[in-house]
């Protein structure tokens, strides 16, 4: 009998693992609450930017389905769990999404089935809030139910590594749970590592996101003295990152976005607090350097105009790349809102132009789209290059912007304006 897998939670991490299920033979059932997407993705319809809609239809045609019956769960050996875990308007954690999955799966659960959490989280999430639910509903976790961790990696948009070349943390509450876990991403994954618990499983994967976002700050930051100090940071960088040990070179930008940096770590400074009644200082400072970074880029195109004997009030910026990494649709957190809504505020007329964004939203207004670049270019008193998608020539743009503010470093021409 093959194994049976329900992947709950059907976007940018549970699509492509249903994917990696689906091709290494196990029967795969997609559980979303969202019936649009179970719709589409019957039908063969992508909504993620990593798979197409070909790639749903190999799946389908492998066996996957998606379903919004929590009942499917009945059949299933493995039950992996990958809701979103945002922050809530007061920027705390928010497990609606976990707890609901878990309350919807656990009445289902047949007797030796594994659960495994993936949503990112605080340590203590797997043993302290899925655990009780699940015995709430009458499993005995570690006996009828095993339970583990196991933080997603995925990086959208990356072509080098793949769900099954990135190494897979896993840490389940006892020494079954961990072998279970175990078997299951040894299947489809080349090498799996063992954390020694739960707890340092969701850790581990704060760190990584927490190492980014710091070093993210540290780099921003340097990049304002820099331009003060007449310093070029992209050159600073790209000099540094010649020493080949004891440096990882990070690149300064408009601020963060997406859903891991600009949220994951506040699930790890506030269970500090909460827990310990501390600060976690490097983090909080991250995340207040990083979310200034907006204000920085409107700051500098303030200044930039008024040196070309213009106002920000009144002038057309054109700004380019809304996602919140190149080459890719995804829009959430992406720092090109809030530079949006700060140039509004201060009378700009804003349009933008993105090759992977049909319509793009500022407050609910919706924002004009460019669809000649050059002449957009040309006739902007100032374009902000915010994303660098490949489709970009950022120094024939910048010949022929009368102002071009590159966000991302990468122009080489004395026409640019680098951050
Ligand atoms: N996207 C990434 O690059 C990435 C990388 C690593 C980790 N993560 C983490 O993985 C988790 C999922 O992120 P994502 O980017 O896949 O989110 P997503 O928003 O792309 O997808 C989540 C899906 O879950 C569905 N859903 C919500 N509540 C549900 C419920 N109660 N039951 C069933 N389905 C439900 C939504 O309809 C949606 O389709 C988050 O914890 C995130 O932090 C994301």
């Amino acid at each position: 009998m093959p194994l049976v897998a329900v992947i709950v939670g059907q976007g940018y991490v549970g699509l492509p693992l249903a994917q990696a299920t689906v091709s290494a033979g196990i029967r795969t059932i997609g559980l979303d609450t969202r019936d649009d997407i179970v719709l589409r993705l019957n039908e063969g319809l992508s909504h993620v930017d990593d798979l197409d809609d070909s790639a749903i239809a190999a799946m389908v045609a492998g066996g996957y389905r998606a379903s919004t019956d929590a009942s499917v769960v009945a059949e299933a050996d493995i039950v992996v769990i990958c809701v979103p875990t945002p922050l809530s308007v007061l920027r705390e954690p928010d497990l609606g999404a976990v707890r609901s999955a878990t309350e919807a799966v656990a009445p289902h659960l047949k007797p030796g089935s594994l659960v495994v959490l993936e949503s990112t989280t605080y340590p203590g999430t797997t043993e302290e809030v899925v655990r009780p639910i699940l015995e709430s509903a009458g499993h005995s976790v570690g006996q009828d139910v095993l339970l583990a961790y196991s933080p997603e990696r995925i990086d959208p948009g990356n072509q080098q590594y793949t769900i099954r070349t990135t190494p897979k943390i896993v840490g389940g509450v006892d020494e079954r749970s961990t072998a279970a876990a175990v078997d299951f991403y040894g299947r489809f994954i080349d090498r799996v590592v063992v954390a020694r618990g739960t707890r340092e499983a969701e850790t581990a994967k704060l760190l990584e996101n927490t190492y980014r976002h710091i070093n993210i700050a540290l780099v921003n930051e340097m990049a304002r003295f820099c331009h003060e100090l007449g310093v070029d940071i992209w050159d600073v960088i790209s000099v540094a990152e010649t020493k080949p040990f004891g440096f990882q070179a990070f690149r300064p930008g408009p601020g963060v976005g997406g859903h891991c940096i600009p949220i994951d770590p506040n699930y790890l400074s506030y269970e500090i607090r909460r827990r310990l009644g501390e600060p976690f200082r490097f983090i909080e400072l991250a995340e207040e350097i990083n979310r200034g970074m907006p204000a920085y880029v409107v700051e500098r195109l303030r200044r930039g105009l008024e040196s070309r004997g213009r106002s920000l009030s009144g002038a057309q910026i054109l700004l380019l790349g809304v996602t919140y990494k190149p080459n890719i649709s995804d829009q959430r957190e992406s720092p090109a809102l809030e530079v949006g809504l700060l140039l509004r505020a201060a009378g700009a007329e804003v349009s933008f132009h993105d090759p992977h964004v049909e319509a793009w939203r500022l407050n609910g207004d919706s924002v004009d789209r460019v669809a000649d670049l050059d002449s957009a270019a040309s006739r902007a008193d100032a374009v902000v290059l915010l994303q660098a998608h490949h489709e970009y020539d950022v120094d024939q743009i910048a010949e022929r912007s009368a102002y071009l503010l590159d966000t991302r470093g990468i122009s080489t021409t004395a026409k640019a304006e680098r951050l």
